[in-house]
C-alpha cells in the first residue's frame, strides 16, 4: 500500500514503472476493501466513477488539516504553499497530456464545464453564427450535444450529427461527407461512455484539420485507460475530468492552444480572472487565469495533481492489456448468456459493457444484482440519442479499470445468472 507520507518517492520513482499486480495495486484503495450488503464489493461503475487512492485522499485530508489558505492571494506562508501545490498540478496536468505550455491547462469543475466554457465563450466571440455548422456525433454524452444545442438557439447555428452503424462505429465516410464551408466546428467523443467504442480520433482531427475546422476532443472516457498526447493529436482542445481518473470531484481539465484560447473573451467574472478593474473598464489576465474566476477547487486541483503522480507510476500498456484482458473474458462469458445483447460491439474498444437481457428491465436487473454487492451503472447514461439508435429504453452496463479483476467477473457472471433465474 502506498501511503501519502511515500509520496516523495513516488515522485523519485515516476521515471521507473511499477510492476503491475493488480492485488497489489487494490490495497492502495480502501474503499475495494469494504462490503456492500454483507458482499466484497465489485465495483464495475468505473465509467461514472473511478474509486480513489489512498494518497489522493490522504493528500486532501493533509491539505486542509495543515495547508488550507486561498491561493494567488496572500504573501504569507500557507497561501504560498497552497499556491504552489495547486499550480504544481496543473504543471503535472501538462505533462501528463503532453502540451506545449502549462498556461494552455484551464482547471474547471470537469468535462462538462469546460465544454460549457467553450460553447459559450465561441458564442460570445462570435465564431459561431445564422448558418454554420457544428459536427458531433451520434454517440456524444448529453454534455456533448446539450452545451451547443443553447448555443444554436441563440445563434441560428446548426448541429449535424455523424452516424454510427449497428457496431456502434462511426461512420466515417458520413464524416467526411458532411463537412461543407458551413462547418465550423467538430466536437467529438474519444471514447464512448454507453458503447466503449474507441473513436479514430486523429483521423478523424485530420481531417477536419484539412478543412481548417478546429475539433475539441471529449477526453473524459479515455485519459484513465490510454496514453493521451495533446501535441500528438494536434487537437485544438481536449477536456476531461478529474474523477475520473482517481482523483476528486468538481475538478477538470480544459486543454486549448494558447493561441486559440487567447482569441476567446472570459467566461465568467471575478476576482484573480483579472488585471484592472475600475466602474469603466476592466482588463484581463492572461491565460489560463483569464478562465478561472474565483476562488477555485483548490484541494480538487491538489487531490487531481497527486492522482496523475499516482498513474504515472504505471505504464498505460499494462493498464490497457489488463483491461483489454477483463474486456475479452468478460465478453465471452456474456454472450453465453440467453437473451444478453451487448450494445456496442466495435473493434477498439474500451473496458465497457453495455447490455440488455431479454424480459428483465436493467433497473430491475441493477437493484437485484446489487444485493451481490456487485456495482453497474443502469439506465440511459445520460446518451439518450444512442438510446434511440439501438432502441432500447436503458441498458446495463458494467465498466472496468485496472484494479479489477477476473475473480470478480466470475462474481458478476454468477449474479447474472442468478438474476435472471428469478425472472424465468
Ligand atoms: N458520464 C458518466 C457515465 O457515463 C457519468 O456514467
Amino acid at each position: 500500500m502506498i501511503s501519502f507520507s511515500q509520496e516523495n518517492d513516488i515522485i523519485v520513482k515516476e521515471s521507473k514503472y511499477r510492476k503491475f499486480d493488480v492485488n497489489e495495486i487494490r490495497r492502495d484503495f480502501p474503499i475495494l476493501e469494504r462490503k456492500v450488503n454483507g458482499k466484497p464489493l465489485v465495483y464495475f461503475d468505473n465509467a461514472a466513477t473511478t474509486q480513489k487512492p489512498n494518497v489522493v485522499i490522504d493528500s486532501m485530508t493533509h491539505y486542509y488539516r495543515y495547508e488550507n489558505a486561498n491561493i494567488h492571494r496572500g504573501l504569507h506562508f500557507l497561501s504560498e504553499v497552497a499556491t504552489e501545490q495547486y499550480e504544481n498540478s496543473r504543471l503535472k496536468v501538462k505533462e501528463f497530456i503532453n502540451a506545449m505550455s502549462a498556461s494552455e491547462i484551464i482547471l474547471t469543475k470537469g468535462t462538462t464545464d469546460g465544454i460549457n466554457l467553450l460553447a459559450n465563450t465561441m458564442c460570445r466571440a462570435d465564431l459561431l453564427n445564422e448558418g454554420d455548422e457544428i459536427i458531433i456525433s451520434h454517440m456524444e454524452h448529453h454534455a456533448n450535444i446539450v452545451p451547443w444545442q443553447l448555443l444554436c438557439d441563440r445563434k441560428k447555428t446548426k448541429l449535424v450529427v455523424i452516424p454510427i452503424d449497428d457496431n456502434g462505429e462511426l461512420m466515417m465516410d458520413e464524416y467526411k461527407k458532411l463537412i461543407s464551408p458551413r462547418t465550423k466546428l467538430v466536437s467529438i467523443v474519444h471514447t464512448s461512455n454507453t458503447l466503449g467504442t474507441v473513436n479514430p480520433i486523429k483521423e478523424i482531427i485530420e481531417i477536419a484539420h484539412k478543412n481548417n475546422i478546429p475539433v475539441i476532443v471529449d477526453g473524459a472516457q479515455a485519459v484513465g485507460h490510454q496514453k493521451i498526447d495533446v501535441q500528438e493529436l494536434d487537437c485544438d482542445y481536449f477536456v476531461f475530468s478529474g474523477h475520473k481518473l482517481f482523483g476528486p470531484t468538481g475538478i477538470g481539465v480544459l486543454y486549448g492552444k494558447a493561441e486559440l484560447l487567447n482569441k476567446l473573451p472570459p467566461y465568467q467574472g471575478g476576482g484573480d480572472m483579472i488585471r484592472t478593474v475600475t466602474f469603466e473598464k476592466t482588463t484581463y489576465e492572461d491565460i489560463p487565469n483569464k478562465f478561472e474566476a474565483g476562488t477555485p477547487n483548490i484541494v480538487g486541483g491538489i487531490g487531481l495533481g497527486v492522482a496523475i503522480k499516482y498513474l504515472n507510476m504505471f505504464n498505460f500498456q499494462d493498464i490497457s492489456r489488463h483491461e483489454n484482458e477483463l474486456l475479452q473474458y468478460a465478453t465471452e462469458k456474456m454472450i453465453l448468456i440467453d437473451g444478453l445483447r451487448i450494445i456496442g460491439t466495435a473493434k477498439n474498444k474500451a473496458s465497457v459493457i453495455s447490455f440488455t437481457i431479454d424480459g428483465i428491465h436493467p433497473y430491475d436487473l441493477g437493484t437485484i444484482i446489487d444485493t451481490d454487492g456487485v456495482a453497474l451503472r443502469t439506465g440511459h447514461h445520460c446518451t439518450q440519442p444512442l438510446m434511440k439508435r439501438f432502441n432500447v429504453p436503458a441498458t446495463a452496463r458494467a465498466s472496468f479499470s485496472f484494479y479489477n479483476t477476473i475473480d470478480e467477473i466470475d462474481v458478476f457472471i454468477n449474479a447474472l445468472n442468478k438474476a435472471i433465474k428469478m425472472f424465468r
